[in-house]
């Protein structure tokens, strides 16, 4: 009777102790996953915030971009309503195999779009008169055909007289820093003012081992007019390193 009762004492001790510290060691992960799980659903909650906010940002930016391309498409539909054939002004000019050719394996900026001088009074005190249809196409075949011929060149070693196989594209592809557009401007090489065509003999003799070619050269000429023509549409400025 004495031994059961102590023994039953201890058993309830025991599982008291027992069952309080399960009870302690319950409670405390159970707060800390409290804390962790608030923890992470404010920053799941934030994290979709910036999300949704995101969302918002692009929906705005395409609704902006649709616009804009809607204007654009619209302009060009009234340029093409105004001045017919606009955007064929380029085919028209490489009619000609070896011009398209040309045109396809060397990019060279369009050349610059004339058609509005068809519109209206031009016809006024002009001193040549009307300008019709035929006169644009002959202006863009003639020019196109001169700057496709100087792009031929400057991509042909042997047109060039090169003695070592090397044409100008191999350090300026596609006509690449030439910068006919900062013409007349000293040349230190040279040690004077320079112009274009200067620098273009410095090239051929040097690093072609070419003859230099006189100012009228017809290659000479074709290669100016490609040199400038890539440069379209940067502003002229003269004496600039
Ligand atoms: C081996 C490389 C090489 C080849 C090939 C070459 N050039 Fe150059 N070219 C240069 C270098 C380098 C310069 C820069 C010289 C300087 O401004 O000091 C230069 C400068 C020029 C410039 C002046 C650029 C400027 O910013 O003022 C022109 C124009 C030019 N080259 C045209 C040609 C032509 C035309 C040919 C072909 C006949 C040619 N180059 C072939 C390397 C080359």
């Amino acid at each position: 009777m004495k031994y059961s009762s102590f023994i039953l004492a201890g058993i309830v001790i025991f599982s008291t102790v027992l069952a309080g510290s399960a009870q302690w060691r319950n409670m405390v992960p159970r707060r800390g996953n409290v804390q962790q799980t608030a923890v992470r659903t404010v920053e799941n909650v934030q994290e979709k915030a910036a999300a949704v906010k995101q969302d918002v940002k692009s929906v705005a930016a395409s609704v902006t971009k649709t616009a804009e391309t809607k204007n654009k498409v619209k302009a060009a539909e009234e340029t093409e309503t105004e001045f017919p054939g606009t955007n064929d002004q380029w085919k028209d000019s490489l009619s000609v195999d070896w011009i398209a050719k040309e045109a396809e394996s060397h990019k060279v900026p369009p050349h610059f779009n004339n058609r509005s001088v068809l519109r209206g009074d031009q016809h006024d005190g002009h001193a040549y008169g009307r300008y019709t249809e035929a006169d644009l196409r002959l202006w863009e075949s003639e020019t196109v055909r001169l700057v496709m011929e100087g792009s031929r060149i400057f991509h042909d070693a042997e047109l060039l007289g090169s003695t070592n196989g090397v044409s100008c594209d191999m350090c300026h592809p596609d006509g690449a820093n030439t910068h006919p557009e900062t013409y007349p401007k000293y040349q230190v090489q040279l040690g004077r003012a320079a112009l274009l065509r200067d620098m273009m003999n410095w090239c051929l003799q040097n690093p072609c081992r070419a003859e230099p070619m006189s100012g009228d050269d017809p290659r000479m000429r074709a290669m100016e007019a490609y040199l400038n023509a890539t440069s379209s549409g940067k502003p002229m400025k003269y004496g600039k390193h």
